[in-house]
């Protein structure tokens, strides 16, 4: 029963959180972001959390999220935290969770969809958007490929058609 829990991976900007969206829509669904559930948690937003606690901490917060979802009852649909999938601790519990989507996108398509973004605190720093991503993505994409049962290639898809495609995989595995 596990497996039927959609989890959606993918690095920042990839369409998560409003594929999820669409897929709870879709599927009547209920739908989880472990951003959202540690903000909950903690009480304060993911950038404060980077600032006064650390990277670190926020990671070990993601650990924390997925341990607890070990013991939730019903099927669902999980976006997660752009790093999350880093820990082979937390890629694993993935594994455990439920089918792993890989969101993937170009670093052209990625640097269109985070300009002006003032939430995500990897995303400040020396050099220019573009690079920065990346930099990142080089380092986390067989990461993202190892956590993934199935990647997804976004660039050419609306968010409405990622959904839809994931929703028929998703069914075929249920159907079979
Ligand atoms: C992060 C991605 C963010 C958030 C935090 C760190 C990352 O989530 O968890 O800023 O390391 O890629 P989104 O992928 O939802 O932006």
């Amino acid at each position: 029963m596990g497996k039927d829990t959609i989890i959606l991976i993918g690095f920042m900007g990839s369409g998560k959180t409003s594929v999820g969206k669409a897929l709870s829509k879709k599927l009547g669904l209920p739908v989880l972001d472990t951003d959202a559930l540690i903000v909950e948690k903690a009480g304060k937003s993911v950038k404060r959390i980077f600032a006064e606690d650390g990277q670190e901490a926020f990671r070990q917060m993601e650990t924390g999220v997925l341990e607890e979802l070990k013991g939730r009852e019903g099927r669902y649909i999980l976006s997660v935290g752009g790093g999350l999938p880093l820990r082979a601790e937390n890629r694993a519990l993935l594994r455990q969770l439920g089918r792993v989507y890989y969101l993937e996108a170009s670093v052209e398509a990625l640097s269109r969809r985070l300009e002006g973004d003032r939430k995500r605190p990897l995303l400040r720093g020396e050099g220019s958007l573009e690079d920065r991503i990346r930099k990142i993505l080089t380092d986390r994409q067989p990461l993202y490929e190892e956590a993934a049962d199935q990647v997804i290639e976004t660039d050419s898809l609306s968010i409405a058609q990622v959904a839809e495609k994931i929703s028929c995989l998703a069914g075929s595995l249920r159907a079979s």
